[in-house]
């Protein structure tokens, strides 16, 4: 079955935001080291963002990299890095031709140095891009987002360029990472876990959630469009009633 064709262009999520998980166990389950999984998570990676970008999708966000994520062996969290600096620095090229843009959120300064130099190079590289925005979740957590959001509001109450009364839910959004993006509409998970695992949880407050049995680098266009024909039967009512 053409399960693209059966997606409705016209009733697209705007943004999409994922939690890759499945990795380790992908690789485990061939005897394999965890960070065998980890360089099969990019072919994932490749055709999802593929995808989306096809479909008209103008932002999907990746977790790639979580705060907690630190906590993992040494060796683990070496090798991630490296494929991260290595597949930002090969992906260049093509994110240029398919006219994506990347971004990235995160405690972005706790990320090894050649790290963030990769990242800005690509993000300025592809600034220009307007078809769909890319963004890669990195040593982020949403705790941590939101609590640097109150500093940051804390700050400009101290100094007299914000009132405490004027704090609105506008406010907060643009305090956040992720100002200026739209809220997603759909978050999906893979490997069969029903967690949030810290990610993005002011912006996720009605996004519709989808959770997939495959591990991440078995995920493929079609679990793509099968979340994304999901979505397109739900209800989506905010509180209210069906008119
Ligand atoms: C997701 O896969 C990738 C990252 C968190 C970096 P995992 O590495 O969490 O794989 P599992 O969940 O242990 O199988
Ligand atoms: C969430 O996956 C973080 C990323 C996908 C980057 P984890 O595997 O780290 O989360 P838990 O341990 O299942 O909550
Ligand atoms: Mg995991």
């Amino acid at each position: 079955m053409d399960l693209k064709a059966a997606i409705n262009t016209q009733n697209l999520p705007q943004h999409v935001a994922i939690i890759m998980d499945g990795n380790g166990r992908w690789a485990k389950k061939q005897g394999k080291l965890r960070t065998f999984g980890h360089k099969h998570g990019v072919e994932a990676v490749r055709d999802t963002v593929e995808a989306a970008a096809e479909l008209g999708v103008k932002y999907l966000t990746l977790y790639a990299f979580s705060t907690e994520n630190w906590n993992r062996p040494k060796l683990e969290i070496d090798m991630l890095m490296e494929l991260l600096i290595k597949t930002i620095h090969a992906e260049t090229k093509t994110l240029n031709n398919n006219n994506i843009r990347l971004q990235a959120i995160g405690h972005l300064a706790s990320l090894p140095k050649k790290c963030q130099q990769q990242l800005n190079e690509t993000i300025t590289n592809t600034a220009n891009n307007s078809r769909m925005t890319l963004v890669l979740a990195l040593s982020y957590s949403a705790k941590w987002e939101i609590t640097q959001a109150v500093k940051q509001l804390a700050v400009q109450v101290a100094k007299g360029e914000l009132v405490a009364q004027d704090i609105s839910e506008t406010t907060i959004s643009n305090a956040l990472t992720t100002a200026n993006m739209p809220d997603p509409e759909l978050l999906i998970r893979t490997s069969g876990e029903y967690r949030i695992s810290n990610f993005l949880l002011w912006q996720i407050a009605y996004a519709e959630l989808y959770f997939c049995q495959k591990l991440w680098p078995d995920f493929r266009r079609n679990d793509f469009y099968e979340a994304i024909i999901d979505y397109q039967k739900r209800e989506r009512r905010f509180g209210g009633v069906k008119s």
